[in-house]
């Protein structure tokens, strides 16, 4: 009895689970393939919004159709009350109306429309994007523009890196991720967004939505802020004057009016103080990988390798070296179409927010990765099998105990920020023996990351210290070793993912330990500049 109604607790708390608030990660923006739902939901929505229209149509009609009687009526009497009135049969039926009749009329005006429609809305509530998303979106959004150095009047009206598109964001979205980036602390960012709305609303005026008005005044006041957080005083004063012109009372605003004039007055000589930008030479060095090679970089060269394993010798790989130290190269066709979308196909349905493991140097606070991924075994069906035999082929190690393939998918400015794919064991004190992190499998001895699709702008695998720039591309993969031949890691694979601009970019990572591979490893010549031998 007591295990009978244990097991019914345990349902009903894992069914509230279920339906109440759901435990699920959304992060709807971080992964492309997850936002598809959005749309889907999108269109309950309008459906519901259009039966909400039918609702009140039907009452209207109702009602429209009513009203020609019951006034012919009242005009007849109104002609000429007394001969009208005279006739019993229309005294007592304006008696009879007044007192039945209208008391109805008044019911059903009271009587609320679209309650179904409403009810179906409240179903939907959990579904809808939260705060968080917006946010992640916004940082996305900020993130392509500032890596990129995109000029924020091109980008909002759909001229992204260089290409113009059939797209532009409306008012509503440049004000939210202005008041996003005002809200983070970043005034001289958010200053760039946020002096595209006034101009514009005053613009759409006429067209704005009037039901989900976007202020005038709460746009410059934020605005104004902005230009005060970032010291930037004088630009502040014309701002707070429109606002004092629209909202001559506002408590708020005059304020600000007050604290922004004695400043003024208090120091008239307003010299720009340089220190206003923090140094963040990390932040730059991603920006800079991420905007290209350096120099028009030629790849070194292509060959066939012939070599390793007899399948090569009967299907050789078509490689193309990128670079020698630390080795890089990137395998040409090595995944088919087919492959590619039964890959896709698998981990659509099942993706779950990245995380870093925690012993690996990447900003958190930021998040220092944005995707979503799904781990596939690398024995759980005859694809993962085969492409486990083609990474033996390609690389000559043996995958017999190296991680899962993680398949990832990016979102809105997705990217993994500069980071190393070892672990450092050694200078770490790691103590994880149970997870896939497993210390007992070795370091990450070399990563093989394919890319399953073409990214049509941004989405590069850079290699910052040593200027690699690898564009994805459908069916290729890059190689590289992350450890030097004494089995140290390498800090010059430190590599990134840079912003997907437009595109949905899904990759494939493998990770190689370094356990099994000990009488495996090809002898490299000894990097120089890595003698970071304990
Ligand atoms: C809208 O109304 C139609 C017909 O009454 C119904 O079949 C449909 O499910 C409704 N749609 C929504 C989203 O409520
Ligand atoms: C751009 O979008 C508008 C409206 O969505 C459409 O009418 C027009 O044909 C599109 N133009 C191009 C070149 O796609
Ligand atoms: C204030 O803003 C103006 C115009 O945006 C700019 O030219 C100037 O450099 C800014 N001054 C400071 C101190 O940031
Ligand atoms: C061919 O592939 C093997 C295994 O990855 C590698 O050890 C070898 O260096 C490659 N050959 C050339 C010429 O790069
Ligand atoms: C490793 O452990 C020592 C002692 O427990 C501690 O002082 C040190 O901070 C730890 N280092 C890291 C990187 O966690």
């Amino acid at each position: 009895m007591g295990y009978f109604i244990r097991c019914l607790l345990v349902m009903l708390f894992h069914s509230t689970l279920v339906l109440g608030h759901r435990p699920l990660e959304k992060s709807h923006s971080l992964s492309l393939v997850t936002m598809v739902p959005l749309l889907e939901l999108e269109k309950k929505l309008i459906d519901n919004l259009e039966n909400y229209t039918n609702a009140l149509e039907q009452k209207l009609e109702i009602i429209r159709s009513q009203l020609l009687v019951i006034r012919a009526e009242n005009e007849k009497g109104r002609r000429n009350a007394i001969s009208y009135l005279s006739n019993p049969l229309n005294g007592f039926s304006i008696i009879r109306r007044l007192h039945q009749d209208w008391i109805n009329w008044r019911k059903y005006m009271e009587q609320p429309v679209g309650i179904w429609q409403l009810k179906a809305f409240y179903s939907w509530k959990d579904e809808l994007p939260t705060e968080r998303d917006l946010w992640d979106a916004c940082e996305g959004i900020a993130r392509i523009q500032s890596t990129y150095d995109l000029k924020v009047g091109d980008f909002i009206n759909g001229n992204i890196n260089g290409k113009q598109y059939n797209d532009s964001m409306s008012t509503a979205d440049i004000l939210s991720v202005g008041a996003y980036l005002f809200m983070k602390n970043r005034p001289s960012d958010a200053i760039q967004w946020l002096q595209e709305v006034p101009q514009r609303l005053q613009e759409e005026l006429l067209i704005q939505p009037r039901h989900l008005p976007i202020k005038e005044v709460d746009a410059l006041r934020l605005l104004a802020e902005a230009q005060i957080k970032d010291q930037n005083y004088s630009e502040a004063l014309p701002l707070l004057h429109n606002c004092l012109k629209l909202q001559p009372h506002d408590a708020r605003v005059l304020r600000l009016w007050k604290k922004t004039t004695d400043f003024i007055e208090n120091q008239p000589d307003q010299s720009p103080t340089e220190n206003k930008k923090r140094n963040v030479p990390i932040a730059n060095a991603f920006k800079l990988s991420c905007n290209g090679p350096l120099e028009s970089s030629t790849r070194l060269h292509c060959f066939y390798n012939f070599t390793t394993t007899p399948f090569l010798r009967l299907a050789p790989l078509k490689t193309e070296q990128i670079g020698l130290d630390p080795y890089v190269v990137l395998y040409h066709e090595v995944l088919s179409a087919r492959e590619i979308s039964m890959l896709i196909g698998k981990a659509a349905q099942n993706m779950k927010n990245t995380k870093i493991h925690k012993e690996r140097a990447v900003p958190k606070k930021n998040r220092g990765r944005t995707a979503k991924g799904f781990w596939l075994k690398k024995e759980s069906n005859e694809l993962t099998k085969r492409i486990t035999r083609r990474i033996m082929d390609m690389t000559g190690f043996d995958l017999a105990d190296s991680e899962g393939f993680q398949v990832i998918n990016y979102g809105i400015g997705g990217h993994y920020f500069l980071h190393m794919d070892y672990f450092d064991f050694a200078s770490s004190n790691h103590t994880d023996t149970r997870s896939r992190y497993s210390i007992d499998l070795g370091d990450r001895i070399a990563t093989v990351l394919f890319y399953l699709t073409d990214v049509e702008q941004g989405g590069a695998t850079v290699f910052g210290d040593v200027g690699y720039y690898v564009s994805p591309q459908a069916g290729t993969a890059i190689f590289w070793y992350n450890l030097d031949t004494d089995g140290n890691g390498d800090p010059r694979t430190r590599h990134a993912a840079c912003p997907v601009i437009v595109g949905s970019k899904w990759v494939m990572t493998e990770w190689i330990r370094e356990k099994r591979q000990i009488f495996i490893r090809p002898c490299l010549p000894k990097a120089k500049g890595t003698s970071t031998k304990s």
